[in-house]
């Protein structure tokens, strides 16, 4: 039988032992993979005084009733692989730094956590709070995630939730999350590119699922130990009780402003016809459909999309650019620092996109059919360290203009710095002739919070 420290050493065969079974009976779900439904509604709740009996009474409640665990979450997996069954509702609940001071518990001690999101506000270059949408203004003590497949089931329970949570919360904001699918049916951003491809992996099966889509000589590993997202939960029942840090930002997207923003670097580098994809290819570091720029100068590597890649073959960065989003927020190794030191700043991304709009990228949307406010990514993301994990890549990484090389610039897609230089863009795709264009804020914060998802023990023993 395992150690708790040789099963956080690694990446997790499910079906191997007791230990590990107790450990995903206690861990909420989607944290070690996504719970994949195509619908979420999320509520952020501030917990009032004068009902705080109530309040835990029902989190009692709703952590027995409803709050998937890891374990459920894999045993629905098993049965929609088998007969095609699809799950039922998924639920995650989340408490603040201020959440377990109100309830009067012990919270868990990452600093960045118990300071919350907008005490690094000046450090990750943030909008200012009073810039943020009311609702995040405000104190929030905790946070539901309800997912489904079935629109109109998610509906049902959301609404008999949320009268409930009323008894004892304000709701100071509430997101409707909706997958949007290209026609090869993988998720897409707002942009139109394909997202969530490159992740973490702590599962063996997944792990051996993904050498099997991409046999042949690994050169990009996606496996991960479990320490990257889980900590110890210091309320849950045992040793075996873990909890992970949840880092919850509504990103808004100026999808009309990113186009009208790669025609012009398109004009600018000289790019014509079907060329013209390659200016947001250069941007993103992965064309629309998925294929990584620094494997071809055109789209069409797809099926599957390709993560089994790294950047040794452009040292230079004239293939994917030093800048492009995935080579920031990811280098695969040949920065100056031991590729394992890198890659304990992997975070487990849980996003999904919101907003209506009239066109889906599906349905190649022309100019005027793009929206440039209230659609965007309810970004999420699980780690075991928010300043080494989510703040890092943020600030280091997307934000800092001298990352990977001095005068890279920042992310086109998420860095956030005032009055940024521009970026250098290879003309040619794989020569070294470069032109500067300014290609930045696309993406606003629009309110957000550092959670913690506590171990399934600590929510029953509130
Ligand atoms: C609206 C905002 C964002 C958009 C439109 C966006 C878009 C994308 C796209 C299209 C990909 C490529 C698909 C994939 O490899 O899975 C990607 C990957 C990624 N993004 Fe973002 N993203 C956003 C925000 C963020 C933020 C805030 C972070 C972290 C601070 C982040 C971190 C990552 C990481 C780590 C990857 C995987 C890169 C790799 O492993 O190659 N993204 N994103």
């Amino acid at each position: 039988m395992p150690t708790v420290q040789e099963i956080l050493a690694g990446p997790i065969d499910r079906h191997t032992n007791a230990n590990i079974a107790t450990l995903l009976a206690d861990l909420q779900g989607n944290i070690l993979k996504g719970h994949g439904r195509d619908h979420t509604v999320h509520l952020f709740l501030n917990l009032r005084l004068d009902t705080l009996p109530a309040a835990k009474k029902w989190i009692k409640d709703f952590a027995d009733r409803h709050v998937t665990s890891a374990q459920k979450q894999f045993a629905e997996m098993d049965d929609f692989r088998k007969f095609r069954i699809i799950g039922g509702l998924f639920a995650n609940f989340f408490l603040t730094a201020k959440g377990y001071e109100k309830l009067g518990l012990p919270a868990p001690q990452d600093p960045k956590f118990v300071a919350g999101m907008k005490a690094s506000g000046a450090i990750l270059a943030d909008p200012a709070p009073g810039d943020w949408e009311e609702g995040y203004r405000r104190e929030i003590h905790a946070s539901l995630l309800l997912a489904h497949d079935d629109e109109s089931e998610l509906n049902r329970e959301a609404r008999r939730i949320l009268q409930e949570v009323r008894r004892f919360a304000d709701v100071v904001a509430g997101e409707r999350g909706k997958a949007m699918r290209n026609k090869n049916c993988e998720t897409v951003e707002h942009f139109g590119y394909v997202d969530g491809r490159s992740q973490p992996l702590f599962l063996k099966e997944d792990i051996d699922k993904e050498h099997e889509k991409e046999p042949g000589t690994v050169l990009y590993d996606p496996s991960a130990p479990v320490e990257l997202v889980l900590v110890p939960d210091p309320n849950g029942d045992g040793n075996l009780s873990f909890g992970s840090y949840f880092v919850f930002r509504k990103l808004e997207q100026d999808v009309l402003g990113f186009k009208k923003a790669e025609e012009q670097l398109a004009d600018e580098l000289g790019l014509k016809g079907p060329d013209e994809e390659l200016a947001g290819a250069m941007a993103v570091g992965r064309f629309e459909d998925g294929t990584p720029v620094v494997l071809q100068k055109t789209d069409g590597v797809a099926d599957p999309v390709p993560n089994n890649f790294n950047y040794k073959v452009d040292p230079g960065g004239l293939r994917c650019p030093f800048h492009a989003h995935i080579r920031k927020v990811n280098p695969r190794g040949g920065t100056g620092v031991p590729e394992e030191q890198e890659r304990k700043h992997r975070i487990a991304r849980r996003g999904i996109t919101y907003g209506e709009r009239c066109k889906e990228p599906k349905d190649d949307p022309a100019m005027e059919d793009l929206p440039s406010k209230d659609v965007g990514l309810l970004f999420m993301c699980f780690q075991s360290n928010i300043e080494n994990q989510f703040e890092f890549i943020q600030k280091q990484w997307a934000n800092e203009e001298d990352f990977p090389s001095p005068g890279t610039g920042i992310d086109p897609v998420i860095g956030q710095r005032h009055n940024p230089m521009d970026q250098r863009w290879p003309v040619v795709w794989g020569r070294n002739v470069k032109r500067s264009f300014s290609f930045h804020g696309f993406v606003t914060l629009k309110g957000g919070e550092y959670f913690f998802a506590p171990s399934i023990s600590a929510l029953k023993k509130i």
